[in-house]
Order: structure tokens, then sequence, then C-alpha cells
């Protein structure tokens, strides 16, 4: 299957494949809603990859991010689940904040997500090689994406406690991480 995942663009009809990767990547409390998917593909479509596999069609993976004046402060409030992409994404932006990223659970292990990231990375680089750092958050508890931002050379700078809070589970603290 692997070999005939492709990496494209998002389209406004993939949204309800985001859906449910999204509710089969977080826990309930930490999931976003369909709401704001619809306004970041509205806002920034070229920061926001869509693995599918041409065979099937079937849509397993994305990633989608924004572009951020490199003043903008950095903290909870600003960086918060749900935050408006149109408030915080300008065309011209040289930091570059990936807002989320899943694979569905059947896909993972297969190097989809790898792929994604190179794929928005390698984009960013091309068609906006004004971008200066690539910044997102993690939390603790997600060690996959930990591995592969470390491994592409994201480096731990802060920390937010008790960020996310999912639903009848504890807390857990948010990783800052930069390239
Ligand atoms: C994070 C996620 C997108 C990775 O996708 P994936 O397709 O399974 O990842 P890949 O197979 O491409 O693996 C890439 C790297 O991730 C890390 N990784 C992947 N699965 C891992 C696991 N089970 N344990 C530890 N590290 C793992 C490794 O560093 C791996 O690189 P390597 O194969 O060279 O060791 C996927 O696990 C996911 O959807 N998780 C739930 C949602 C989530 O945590 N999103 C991140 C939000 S910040």
């Amino acid at each position: 299957m692997t070999d005939t995942v492709i990496i494209r663009e998002v389209l406004f009809s993939d949204i309800d494949a985001i859906m449910r990767i999204e509710q089969n990547s977080f826990l309930s409390g930490v999931q976003e809603d369909r709401e704001l998917y619809l306004k970041r593909i509205n806002t920034f479509p070229q920061g926001f990859l869509i693995a599918q596999d041409r065979l099937t069609g079937i849509v397993g993976g994305y990633i989608c991010s924004e572009l951020w004046h490199e003043d903008q402060a950095i903290d909870a409030d600003v960086l918060a689940l749900g935050h408006d992409p149109k408030a915080l994404h300008h065309e011209q932006g040289k930091h570059l904040y990936i807002t989320s990223f899943g694979v569905l659970p059947e896909w993972r292990g297969k190097r989809i997500g790898y792929k994604l990231f190179r794929a928005l990375e390698e984009k960013m680089e091309q068609d906006f090689p004004f971008v200066t750092k690539k910044m997102l958050i993690v939390s603790e508890a997600w060690t996959a994406a930990k591995n592969l931002y470390a491994k592409q050379g994201f480096k731990e700078t802060g920390k937010i406690v008790n960020f996310f809070t999912p639903d009848n589970s504890p807390a857990q603290d948010a990783i800052i991480m930069m390239k």
C-alpha cells in the first residue's frame, strides 16, 4: 500500500477523511472541530498536505500549518487549540507553525507520517524560501510524534505545563519544539 500513497495539497472535499483521522488520532478534549479544519483549508491550503492511496482513494494522513509573523509571541493563549488561523496566518510570515498532524492508526509505522512531514518541509523550502523557523507543540505523551520531530532536527525550546486537557484523563504538558 505504501508504494501507492501520494502526497498532495488539500481539497475541501477531504474534510470528512480529515475528521476521521483527527478523531482516531487525538483523545476527546484534545480534538479540534470541523469548522476549524475548514478555516485552515481556506486560509492556507498550500501548507495543508494530504496522504492518499491512489489505488483505493482512501485519505489516511494530513499535516497542516500556518505562517506567523516573526514577532508573534508564543504562549499558551496564542497556541491554544482551536485558535483562528485567520488571526495569525500571514502570507509573508517567516515562521511556519505546524498546527496538526495525524495518520490513521492502520496506516501508522509505514513511513507515511515521515513522508508527509518531509513533503511539507520541502514545499515550504521551495515555495516559501523566506521561512526562517519552523515550530510546533507536541504532548509529552505522543512518543511517535516527538521522535519524528527530533529525528528531523527539531529541538525542545520550552514547555507549557498542563496545556492539553483530555476528557477523563490527567492533563499533559505541551513541549514547544523549533528548528
Ligand atoms: C505521529 C504520527 C503522525 C507518525 O506517523 P507514522 O506514519 O506512524 O510515522 P512513520 O512510520 O513515518 O515514522 C516516522 C518516525 O516517527 C517515529 N515513530 C513512529 N512510530 C513510532 C512508535 N510507535 N514509537 C516510537 N517512535 C515512532 C520514529 O522516529 C519514526 O522514524 P524511524 O522509522 O526512522 O524510526 C502518527 O503516529 C500519529 O498519527 N499519531 C497520533 C497523532 C499525533 O500524535 N500527532 C502529532 C501531533 S503533534
